[in-house]
């Protein structure tokens, strides 16, 4: 028999999980959240999920609830509730630790975290997204297990950090998530410098940063490197500087920066030498 999970919020993520969760099989019995659209939303999409407005009735009626709202909200959400032993509590927040779970633990319940390493910009991005994610788990067996088990029905991956981990961990996300997307943000701006439109400008870099992500995920680091820094090409290097400089100086520092971490895959990938790498260096200074 599955445990019952009930969520608190009813946002993005909630209802993404609530969705796949009850697909996976897990009976998901309530949800409340100060939005009603919401939480007709989830009922709607998910069967025997019962809709309430206290917060305190989805703990009463889950064995395992899911705490999902905005970060900001979590620890007084947390605060307003009575825990008591059995009952399990995990938040889907990157950011934070156990210690805003604190009151639930030490009213006997077993806390963690149930983060997924996946974009959820809305449901349906969001649903056809989550399979193939990894989880960030946080917690001790029995709901350690419980959460694998869950990872598992959501077609998903784990780790398992500890609380101290966590802020690290969110941290680097940001590179790999936030950073991708204002970098092909900045360069559909710099294309309509030259009169190409964001959308066209869009179509243009997709299949390339398509590119991008294979050459990661099939070569990997730092084969996956092309481009004048890996090839050593002084003098297109020198050229992007000084381009930038006149176009959108703005830019030539942040360029600089992301330049110089690709001078030691170039050195890795063998393709140039010491003194190639400390000409780029100093081109980038
Ligand atoms: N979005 C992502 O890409 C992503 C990825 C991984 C993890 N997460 C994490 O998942 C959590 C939820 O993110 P989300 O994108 O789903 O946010 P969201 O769509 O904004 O949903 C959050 C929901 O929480 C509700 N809420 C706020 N205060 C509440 C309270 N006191 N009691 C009950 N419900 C309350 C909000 O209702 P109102 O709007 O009515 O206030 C809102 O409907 C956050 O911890 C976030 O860090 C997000």
């Amino acid at each position: 028999m599955k445990i019952k999970i009930g969520f608190i919020g009813a946002g993005t993520v909630a209802t993404t999980f609530a969705i796949k969760l009850a697909e996976g099989g897990y009976p998901v019995v309530a949800v409340a959240d100060p939005d009603s659209e919401l939480t007709r939303r989830m009922a709607h999409r998910v069967q025997g999920c019962r809709v309430f407005t206290a917060n305190q009735a989805v703990v009463d009626a889950a064995d395992l609830v899911i705490i999902a709202t905005w970060d900001q909200a979590m620890a007084e959400v947390i605060n307003q509730l009575s825990w008591r032993e059995g009952k399990s509590v995990v938040h889907t927040s990157g950011f934070f630790g156990t210690d805003i779970l604190e009151p639930a633990r030490q009213a006997g319940a077993y806390v963690g975290g149930f983060h997924p390493a996946q974009l959820f910009a809305n449901l349906d991005q969001a649903l056809t997204a989550l399979p193939g994610s990894t989880f960030c788990l946080m917690g001790e067996p029995p709901l350690l297990d419980t959460l694998k088990d869950m990872v598992t029905a959501l077609q998903s991956r784990y780790i398992v950090l500890r609380p101290d981990q966590k802020p690290l961990y969110h941290v680097a996300l940001a590179f790999a998530c936030d950073f991708t997307m204002v970098c092909v943000k900045i360069c559909t701006e710099l294309f309509q410098k030259f009169g190409v439109s964001s959308p066209e400008a869009i179509k243009a870099v997709t299949p390339i940063l398509r590119g991008a992500v294979d050459g990661i995920t099939t070569l990997g680091f730092p084969d996956c490197f092309s481009g004048p820094v890996t090839r050593g090409d002084l003098s297109v290097i020198g050229k992007h500087v000084s381009t930038l400089e006149e176009n959108a100086p703005e830019l030539t520092a942040l360029f600089k920066t992301l330049e110089k971490h690709i001078v030691p895959m170039a050195l890795a990938k063998g393709t140039i030498d010491e003194a190639t790498a400390q000409k780029e260096l100093d081109l980038l200074r």
